[in-house]
């Protein structure tokens, strides 16, 4: 819920301006006022009419506005709401924040604030994609800016891919967990989770039976205790958990680079099963059936993602967890991976076939950290998750 909290929000002028009007009403649902500010060019897609009634407020618009400067100045305004919430966020009024523009009363508000910022990004892909935007993306981050999408799909410009604004629910769950309180509130926390897919050709790949359901779990579990959850998933059974920021990849160089791009975080958690192997060489078009001859396949090594983030040094998250999945002697052989590979915590478990946990809903772990060897009775893949989330808070609180 978002009762008493205070939103102001602006709306830039891009086509998804539309859906600006349905997530006034999703917030104004949930208990939040309202404000609106509207860009010169977002009049062009939206009326301050419509936006006024169904914020049940006045439209801020102009930043000369004598009537609204002795009514509440653009300072006040700025700094009267709990949460600036940027949607549609053009490239245009991201790079007016990168840059600390203000030339207008939106990009005004933005500079003079002191309250947390929220920009939900909508933009043509290629807009999106450009290394200007990249750039101004890296600095709002920096600077403390939260983001929420863009999300990958069709776009009203007929091009598809990474650009759309993310749907007003997933904006209003994004401003949801901006308020949460929970011992990892603050706490901005990666979790690799599900399979990896390495490609033989464009039709067939190499995989394995990881279902995401720990992963999925553990990042539900984090995101419950107030933290910022970065999902990096191969592609899972599982559905992937709602409430968290979802970066979906196919193979273990995907991953790599989607967990190196979310980074920093103050924790990691590393729970995908990822294929040691890629197929050097992968064909670029479908490998033909000839009679009498096989193919072969040549393999090369995937990059070890928990061990090039344990052993990172300047940027390391302060606490890194893996995972041993073994089928025996499974304590020596997580122990002496905590030490190959370097991370914090190892949970370790046995997915020997008659175990069921590889697929299943159970998991019987051990931790096994500085603090020694923890084994934790069999239960559900949920309880796991909740008792290392609680475990992982108390460790980021010390
Ligand atoms: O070496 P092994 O695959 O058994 O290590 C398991 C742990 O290492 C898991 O936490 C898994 O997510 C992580 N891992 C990784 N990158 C790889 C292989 C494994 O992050 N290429």
């Amino acid at each position: 819920m978002l009762k008493n909290k205070h939103i102001l929000l602006v709306v830039a002028g891009g086509i998804a301006a539309f859906k600006a009007l349905d997530l006034i009403r999703r917030l104004r649902e949930r208990g939040a006022e309202v404000t609106p500010v509207l860009t010169t060019s977002a009049e062009e897609f939206v009326t301050p009419l419509s936006i006024s009634a169904l914020s049940g407020n006045k439209v801020y618009r102009d930043l000369f506005d004598l009537t609204a400067e002795a009514e509440m100045g653009h300072i006040e305004l700025s700094r009267a709401a709990d949460l600036i919430v940027v949607a549609p966020a053009t490239a245009n009024i991201m790079a007016k924040m990168a840059q600390g523009l203000c030339d207008d009363l939106a990009s005004t508000l933005l500079l003079a604030t002191d309250k947390r910022v929220m920009v939900a990004p909508s933009m043509n892909v290629r807009m999106w994609e450009h290394a200007a935007t990249q750039r101004n993306v890296a600095t709002l981050k920096n600077d403390g800016v939260l983001f929420v999408g863009p999300n990958e799909g069709d776009m009203a410009c007929g091009e598809y891919g990474p650009g759309r604004m993310a749907e007003p629910l997933e904006i209003v769950d994004a401003i949801e967990r901006a308020f949460q309180t929970g011992p990892l509130s603050g706490k901005r926390i990666l979790v690799t989770s599900g399979p990896t897919h390495e490609p033989i050709d464009p039709v067939r790949y190499i995989a394995n039976r990881s279902s995401g359901a720990q992963g999925t779990a553990i990042a539900q579990a984090l995101n419950a205790l107030g933290a910022e959850v970065v999902f990096v998933t191969g592609p899972a059974d599982i559905a992937p958990p709602s409430g968290v920021e979802v970066r979906k990849v196919q193979t273990a160089g995907e991953m790599l680079a989607e967990v190196e791009d979310a980074l920093p975080c103050d924790a990691a958690i590393f729970a995908a099963a990822v294929a040691d192997w890629h197929i050097d060489g992968a064909s670029a078009s479908k490998i033909k059936k000839q009679a009498g001859a096989l193919p072969t396949l040549k393999f090369a090594e995937n990059p070890d993602i928990l061990a090039k983030v344990s052993k990172m040094g300047k940027g390391r998250p302060g606490l890194v967890i893996g995972f041993a999945a073994e089928t025996d002697d499974v304590i020596a052989h997580a122990q002496a991976k905590r030490d190959r590979k370097g991370c914090d915590w190892i949970v370790a478990n046995d997915v020997s076939p008659e175990t069921g946990i590889m697929g299943g809903a159970e998991n019987a772990v051990t931790v096994i950290s500085d603090a020694g060897i923890d084994p934790w009775p069999r239960m559900t893949k949920k309880q796991v998750a909740v008792r290392l989330a609680q475990n992982i808070a108390k460790a980021l609180e010390g």
